[in-house]
């Protein structure tokens, strides 16, 4: 492995300027609470992360984006932040923190945080301020409060709903309500007040001025929201058009929050990123992605499409469109902490599908409420796909955001109890949906011993015995195994990203693709269950080794330039 100072990466060579390192970076995703614990109290920590920072070293990603490590009581993962500029004293110090970049910079991986901006955790010193101040004060103009309706009030402002089910309005002692889009603990910030994004910018400011690399936004389109009473309905804010005017998702106004960060990110050598978490209709997500705005923008289409060649081929081709229309580059992931991991996804007996029969981004809901049912599974083949379309997606022009425990082939995990459950979508669902805590579950890093390796102690959501067979340990020596394959590739995929265009190259065959990049590198995945005989047999990496010179079912190849083609 190449050591690289990210402080000494030349930001231009001789042959002309270096195009800036997130435009086709390998990117992954750590959820710090389940990824290692070193204190041993089964809570993942910094100092975890930074006793794996060899190991992030050897898998060859160019940046690890951190979900949420701030003080949190925990409400959403830490989705719920009681403090922007903090550490969790649970996962760790400032100083921790620090050691971290360091520990990351050095082995030539970026650091991205993750920042919460629509709302806060109930726990926040402005939302404590809040309530005691009482109606009417300075502080409840930081969020969102208003009187209720009916004779006393006691019915909420409207009848909107909350993202994670139940209303989105919350009650307080004096009689007032809040606005929470998620959870009750998470309370909707006011953007319209300047206090607030005045703090937001130093948040900003104390992350990049640490040495902080870029940012990931959360939920980025719901900041801004037209609050004009009286208030529309939840079916009249159904039916409005999202077309830059709705009142509570995706404003054009927003980008102006975003055009003051972007000064704000340009005031760094280098300049500081940003991704955006925004669901809008797909023609929106350049004004995100622009370079006035946050610059980068998530594209979910991968996680949401079947393992199938006329699928993926239509998710890249409309991606690269989207991606050219703002200037930026696009994004690809297949998992993440919000949903089914795709080897499970994609070994499902039965998919969730929409009224159109496409999946939907509830995968899996049928198979995790029977408890993990070994009939509604073939894990075999889930694992299969998963790496051939992992391998399919890190050759594509633009960024692979990349998901801890991905890399072992790892499964969602069904057998979490309802008193072990933690997710408030499973709460608030009141049981319908069982939440996002099967991939969030802490990995096994040895195939035994306590927490397989997590931390000395326990883990605070249930291993179950099978992940003996995913654990690092057991994977590392053995060339075949997904943590083999996707450490070649990695180390491939940085001569392979270069110029960021590919051409499609015919097959014959409307379920194998192949792809070139202008600087030869050929990626070819079979998506049906026949073997597609190769033209060549010089390959670099493989997700199924190719056979008597064919490459099987279910499986992607890679193939170096060859100058004599
Ligand atoms: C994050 C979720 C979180 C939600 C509310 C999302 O989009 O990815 O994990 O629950 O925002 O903050």
């Amino acid at each position: 492995m190449s050591i690289v100072d990210v402080q000494n990466t030349p930001d231009h060579t001789e042959a002309g300027e270096v195009p800036p390192w997130w435009r086709q970076a390998a990117v992954y995703q750590i959820y710090p609470r389940s990824f290692a614990d070193a204190n041993g109290d089964g809570l993942g920590d910094i100092p975890g992360i930074i006793s794996k920072a060899d190991y992030l070293g050897g898998l060859g990603i160019d940046a690890v984006w951190l979900s949420p490590f701030y003080p949190s009581a925990l409400a959403d993962g830490g989705y719920d932040v009681a403090d922007y500029r903090d550490v969790d004293p649970r996962l760790g110090t400032l100083a921790d923190f620090d050691d971290l970049v360091d520990a990351l910079h050095s082995r030539g991986i970026r650091v991205v945080v993750d920042i919460v901006p629509n709302h806060s955790s109930d726990q926040h010193a402005w939302f404590q301020e809040a309530l005691a101040a009482g109606r009417g004060s300075v502080a409840r103009e930081r969020y969102i409060f208003r009187e209720g309706t009916g004779p006393d009030g006691s019915q909420p402002p409207t009848d909107w709903d909350s993202t994670f089910g139940g209303p989105a309005w919350e009650r307080v002692e004096d009689g007032q309500w809040y606005l929470h889009n998620f959870a009750i603990e998470q309370p909707d910030l006011n953007w319209s007040n300047p206090e607030v994004r005045a703090d937001f910018v130093t948040t900003l400011r104390f992350w990049s001025d640490r040495g902080v690399d870029g940012f990931r936004i959360d939920v980025a389109h719901m900041l801004t929201k037209d609050l004009t009473e009286p208030l529309p309905s939840q079916a009249a804010l159904d039916a409005m058009p999202r077309d830059g005017q709705h009142p509570m998702v995706d404003r054009d106004d927003v980008h102006e929050v975003y055009a003051e960060w972007r000064k704000v990110f340009n005031s760094y050598d280098p300049p500081r990123t940003a991704v955006a978490e925004a669901w809008v209709d797909k023609g929106r997500v350049p004004l995100y992605a622009h370079p006035e705005s946050l610059g980068q923008a998530f594209n979910f289409d991968l996680l949401q499409a079947d393992f199938a060649a006329d699928q993926f081929l239509s998710v890249v081709t409309a991606n690269l469109e989207l991606a050219a229309a703002s200037g930026s580059s696009s994004t690809w992931v297949l998992s993440n902490h919000d949903v089914v991991r795709h080897a499970t996804r994609y070994g499902l007996a039965h998919p969730e599908r929409d009224a159109e029969g496409r999946p939907t981004v509830k995968h899996g809901l049928e198979w995790l409420r029977s408890g993990g049912a070994s009939s509604g599974i073939d894990r075999e083949v889930g694992a299969r796909r998963a790496l051939a379309a992992t391998l399919f997606m890190l050759g594509l022009p633009g960024s692979s955001y990349l998901y801890q425990g991905e890399e072992l082939g790892l499964h969602e995990v069904a057998e979490i109890s309802d008193a072990e459950r933690q997710d408030p979508t499973f709460f608030r669902s009141e049981g319908e949906d069982l939440g996002r805590d099967g991939c969030r579950v802490p990995l096994p890093w040895h195939t035994d011993g306590p927490a397989f390796g997590f931390g000395g102690g326990g883990s605070h959501l249930p291993q179950p015995p099978w992940f003996a067979d995913y654990a690092m340990s057991g994977q590392q020596g053995d060339p075949a195994s997904s943590l083999s394959v996707y450490r070649r590739a990695l180390e491939l995929r940085r001569a392979l990203q270069t110029e960021e265009s590919l051409e499609w190259i015919a097959t014959g065959r409307a379920d194998v693709l192949r792809y070139r990049r202008p600087n030869g590198w050929e990626v070819v995945t079979n998506f049906g269950s026949t073997p597609f005989a190769l033209d060549r047999d010089d390959s670099q990496v493989f997700s199924a080794e190719p056979l008597e010179g064919a490459l099987p079912g279910e499986s992607t190849v890679w193939f170096a330039p060859d100058d004599d083609r």
